[in-house]
């Protein structure tokens, strides 16, 4: 079965490239000797691929031939993996998508996993960006993202409207038009790792204002938020049956 394979691809590919990727600790941005709270960049220049990838009009069936190397590690359905390695595609917004694929590939967002299957020699250039991303944004959502424990939602909730809601929305809905992240039903691990690495400055295309917003974050407060919103439901047509396979992958 294709799929077996694709996984196993995948598998191999991790064993080459996941360490460097999960063993960046809390102190590597002190070692950069980055300044909490100065970015030290413009957030989403627009200078880039994503520029170009912006105006073309994606082409879902070529879209779905890009997306067989991603479906390795995102699976053929984009949902993931509910303990975050691989966060679930599905439902992002198309424009967030562009943005995050050519900043991985521009090296403004590090995914050593991910970035030699990224690059334009293995799935071509702007054109395909668009063509996936366009195919991503057609598959319905995991009913069943992965989840923190439950026992602070209140605290979350009140955190999350009070910090969040102007960005990503009453429901973590996000905005495409804006690039902001749908975040409702995403994993909650996943959301855990890039929320930290947002903190610290380890992921250098975050947005400066939210970087400054959740410097005052306790572990408690970070948990609390994400927990919430990994457990927000996304309007029903949206996301797929438990169990659903993508049939463009038989
Ligand atoms: C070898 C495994 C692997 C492959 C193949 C792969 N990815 Fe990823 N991808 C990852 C990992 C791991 C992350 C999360 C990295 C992190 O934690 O920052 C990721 C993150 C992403 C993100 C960011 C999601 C977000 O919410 O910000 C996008 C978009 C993405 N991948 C798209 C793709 C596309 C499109 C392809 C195919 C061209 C692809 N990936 C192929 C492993 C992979
Ligand atoms: C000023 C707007 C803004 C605010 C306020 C904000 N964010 Fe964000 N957030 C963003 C943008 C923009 C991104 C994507 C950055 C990029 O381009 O890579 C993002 C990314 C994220 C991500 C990573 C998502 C992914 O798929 O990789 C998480 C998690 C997140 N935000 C959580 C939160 C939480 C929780 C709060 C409230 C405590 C919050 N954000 C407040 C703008 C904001």
């Amino acid at each position: 079965m294709r799929k077996n394979i694709l996984i196993s691809a995948a598998l191999s590919a991790m064993a080459l490239a996941a360490v460097p990727a999960f063993a960046a600790g809390p102190g590597d941005n002190i070692k950069q000797g980055k300044s909490l709270g100065e970015a030290g960049y413009e957030w989403n220049k627009g200078d880039g691929e994503d520029a170009e990838a912006l105006k073309a009009k994606p082409d879902l069936k070529n879209g779905r031939d890009v997306y067989e190397v991603c479906a390795a590690c995102h699976l053929p359905e984009g949902w993931g993996l509910t303990d975050g390695t691989f966060p679930q595609l599905a439902g992002q917004h198309y424009k967030v998508i562009i943005k995050q694929l050519s900043d991985i590939r521009a090296k403004n967002r590090d995914n050593p996993t991910m970035y030699p299957f990224a690059l334009p020699s293995q799935i071509g250039g702007p054109q395909s960006i668009a063509d996936v991303a366009g195919y991503i944004q057609s598959l319905k959502m995991n009913p069943k993202p992965g989840l923190g424990d439950g026992k602070d939602l209140a605290h979350g909730e009140k955190l999350y409207k009070e910090n969040c809601v102007r960005c990503h929305g009453e429901h973590g809905e996000g905005d495409n038009e804006k690039f902001y992240p749908r975040l409702e039903a995403q994993h909650y691990n996943y959301l855990l790792r890039q929320y930290q690495w947002i903190k610290e400055g380890k992921r250098r295309n975050a947005n400066p204002d939210m970087v400054k917003q959740i410097q005052s974050f306790t572990d408690r407060d970070t948990k609390a938020v994400l927990d919430y919103v990994s457990r927000i439901k996304p309007p029903k047509d949206k996301v797929g049956k438990v169990g659903w396979k993508n049939p463009d992958f038989k």
